[in-house]
């Protein structure tokens, strides 16, 4: 049975949610489910806005059917043609032989990819500031290229105001019932799950989010219908003003974050030490966390949300501790910059992460690593405590310029 919500008069919800689904794009753990929104606009003319993934295919299949009363759809807008979007668009198209596909060039390329030449061919191509009138509403077209992939663009409805912005503006979750960011209360842990979606999944794109927040500062939005997560219809300019931080690499609060690899224990009571020690001289907001027990991409988030970062490591191998190493690759993957990084290494007879740490770490723009580090054999001793002592006088300073 469908089941749908209206958002304004004309403009419905049809999207579903996959509360079953472990890992989204199979590498990000979603615990708390995730949500394939969809759109249908009523008008003289009629509209859906993208498909879904096909975990809830059959429901977005009702659900266009139940908004149709029995008429034919006219278009169907693509914004995005990653499969979590896309995967309904071959039924959709079988089911009703008329509906016309509205999507970029490159979309259309890939609309053959996946799908096939036949399906392309029924594609109306748009660029940059196009508009389709429905009627009552008109529809503009914004490119938004690698955001999060290179087809992409937003559609832009100028009688309501409603900026339907593909992957920009997601969130991990489901959906239940409510879908107004109002409605829930959009807490912290939302905004955690926020930046989580966006540095993962959109993170490395930070100039191709600057350019379209650039263009939607020239429209009056009244709503923000994102292809994943909650509807914003108020307090717009709160998540805008995270994704203008999260785009320019800008930290988002004074924070340390101190992620440490340790396999007996060693690294691990060095990393709290310097927790400690940070916490003696005033600084509370402080983030400790063991990189084998946390997926890196809680990590990654964390990583655009602090000022500070702090990698400690064991060596491993001769290497950087395997989870430390893939954290490190993922924050170099997506671009991250313009943050202070500080290192502690660790080994028994051969400590060498500390220096591949820094190699790695080289390659990552505008970051400034701190000449004050700490190399430990196997446990800390008392003359480590001093070069922790160092370390944190030295992060504390830093974050007070
Ligand atoms: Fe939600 Fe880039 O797909």
């Amino acid at each position: 049975m469908y089941c749908t919500r209206k958002i304004t008069d004309d403009i419905s919800y049809i999207g579903g949610s996959d509360r079953r689904l472990a890992l989204f794009e199979n590498i990000y753990p979603v615990p708390n489910g995730i949500s394939y929104n969809a759109y249908f606009i009523d008008d003289e003319k009629t509209a859906i806005l993208d498909t879904v993934d096909k975990a809830v295919s059959e429901l977005y299949l009702e659900n266009v059917e139940a908004m149709l009363h029995g008429r034919a759809p006219d278009y169907v807008i693509v914004n995005h043609m990653e499969p979590d979007h896309c995967a309904a668009l071959g039924e959709l198209c079988a089911r009703y032989p008329a509906l016309q596909i509205v999507c970029t060039a490159k979309a259309a390329a890939l609309i053959g990819q996946f799908y096939n030449t036949d399906l392309a061919a029924r594609c109306v191509q748009v660029k940059e500031g196009d508009t389709l009138s429905l009627g009552r509403h008109t529809l503009a077209f914004y490119t938004a290229p690698m955001v999060h992939w290179p087809e992409v663009m937003v559609t832009y409805d100028q009688t309501e105001h409603i900026l339907f912005s593909a992957d920009a503006f997601g969130t991990f979750g489901a959906l239940g019932g409510s879908i107004f960011a109002d409605e829930t209360g959009f807490c912290k842990a939302d905004f955690a799950e926020a930046r989580r979606y966006y540095a993962n999944i959109v993170g490395k794109y930070g100039p191709q989010v600057l350019a379209l927040l650039k263009k939607a500062a020239g429209l009056t939005i009244d709503y923000i219908c994102p292809l994943h997560g909650p509807i914003w219809r108020k307090d717009i300019g709160v998540f805008v003003e995270k994704y203008q931080k999260w785009a320019s690499y800008t930290p988002e609060e004074k924070a340390v974050l101190i992620a440490y690899a340790s396999i007996y224990g060693g690294t691990q009571n060095a990393a709290e030490i310097l927790a400690a020690k940070l916490a003696d001289r005033g600084v509370t907001n402080l983030a400790v966390y063991d990189v084998s027990c946390i997926h890196p991409s809680y990590l990654v988030s964390e990583a655009f949300r602090c000022s500070h970062l702090v990698f400690a490591s064991s060596t491993y191998n001769n290497g950087i501790f395997t989870n430390m190493e893939t954290l490190l690759l993922d924050l170099q993957a997506h671009a991250l910059k313009n943050r202070t990084v500080a290192l502690m290494e660790n080994g028994s007879w051969a400590p060498q992460s500390g220096k591949l740490m820094r190699e790695l770490l080289a390659s990552m723009k505008d970051t400034k690593l701190l000449e004050e580090s700490v190399s430990l054999r196997s446990t800390v001793k008392s003359d480590d405590l001093t070069k922790i002592d160092a370390l944190a006088d030295a992060l504390t300073a830093d974050m007070q310029q």
